[in-house]
């Protein structure tokens, strides 16, 4: 559709990614240094109104039907399920879901799903309490697993669970985690560390691969692909888990980059339009905003930001460089 989030390279985007904070109550390893980072001032943030203000204008102009919340942790922002109750309730209704770490979950999980929230994807990267203290730096496992239960419990289904895996921290515990998801009935989907963290420790030769985990899990597995026919614009390739119907998901973001067929588009906490993750450039939808803009321009705004949009990530590329961003500020 001409008046779509289209980019020169035949993509339109409909998914829409919304951080609604930078902050976080863990510091993954893999994410952010232990004395965390600096976040963004109040002012810098859009307010809630504001949010929804804008996915508006993304559900009712720009074509976007899928709304997924991320941060930095959406769980820390006070008005997350007014936010998304907002978002249910625009026309034509978004599908909307939320990407978090969990923690909170077990006392928010009822309201978010009377809010009209469809699903959730949990980061777990372990179900140690050893390996999750040295890994999220916190000692917060238990909440995080009460978390997913009370998810699943409240009916936010599928529950998705997303694992990093880190070369000599928990990369053979691929296993165990697949064997705890398939018993508790989650979704478990594991995903290449990318090179996106704010102390830019990311090397390739420390990245736990694709082609690894499948390793690792074929010593316990037996894992066939599913159909690629089916797997659309998601990141994940699908596998089912002895003879199915359960399936395990691989995020190979860097060795297998799925970028030709992305359909998302993100908005930073403090109303940045991202065309990607490892977008070089943002759009400033904050200052127009404040300054009055109505809704069409607004939307003429962002389809302009598009455009640009670059056909990979280039991470194989010898002139690769970071985003200025952490995955964190960016939304995950
Ligand atoms: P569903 O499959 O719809 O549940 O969502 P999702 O997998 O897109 O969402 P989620 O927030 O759980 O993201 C999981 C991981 O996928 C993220 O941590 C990223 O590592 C990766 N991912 C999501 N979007 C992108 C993207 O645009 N580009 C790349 N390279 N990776 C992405
Ligand atoms: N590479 C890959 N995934 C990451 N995540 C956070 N940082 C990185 C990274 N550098 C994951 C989190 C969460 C999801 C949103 O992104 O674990 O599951
Ligand atoms: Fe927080 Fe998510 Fe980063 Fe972990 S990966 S520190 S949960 S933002």
């Amino acid at each position: 559709t001409t008046l779509g989030l289209a980019d020169n390279h035949g993509r339109v985007a409909t998914d829409l990614r919304v951080s609604l904070t930078d902050r976080c109550n863990l510091r993954c390893t893999y994410c952010m240094p232990e004395e965390g980072l600096d976040w963004l001032a109040k002012p810098e943030l859009l307010t809630d109104d504001e949010v929804v203000r804008l996915v508006s204008v993304a559900v009712t102009r720009l074509g976007v039907d899928e709304i997924r919340f991320t941060g930095g942790e959406p769980m820390l922002r006070r008005g997350l399920v007014g936010i998304v109750a907002r978002t249910t309730q625009l026309h034509p209704r978004p599908e909307v879901s939320l990407t978090t770490n969990g923690i909170g979950l077990a006392r928010q999980a009822e309201a978010l799903k009377e809010a009209g929230l469809d699903r959730v994807n949990v980061s777990l990267d372990t179900i140690r309490p050893d390996t999750f203290q040295q890994l999220a730096r916190r000692d917060r496992l238990k909440d995080v697993l009460n978390g997913l239960e009370a998810a699943h419990n409240a009916g936010l289904a599928p529950v998705k669970v997303n694992a990093v895996l880190m070369r000599g921290v928990n990369d053979h515990q691929a296993p165990e985690l697949l064997q705890f998801c398939l018993d508790h009935g989650y979704e478990l989907r594991f995903i290449e560390q990318m090179p996106l963290d704010a102390q830019h420790g990311w090397s390739r030769d420390t990245m736990i691969t694709a082609d690894e985990i499948l390793e690792h899990l074929g010593e316990r597995f037996d894992l066939e692909p599913v159909d690629a026919a089916t797997r659309g614009s998601a990141p994940a390739e699908s596998f089912t888990v002895q003879g199915g119907p359960a399936t395990v998901g691989i995020i190979a973001s860097v060795t297998r980059p799925f970028c030709g067929d992305c359909d998302r588009v993100r908005l930073t906490a403090d109303g940045q339009v991202r065309d990607c993750l490892f977008a070089r450039t943002e759009s400033d939808l904050r200052t127009a905003l404040r300054a009055g803009a109505d809704d069409e321009d607004l939307a003429e705004r962002w389809r302009k930001a598009m455009r640009g949009k670059l056909p990979g990530h280039g991470i194989a590329d010898p002139s690769f460089l970071q985003p200025a961003r952490p995955m964190s500020a960016i939304g995950g």
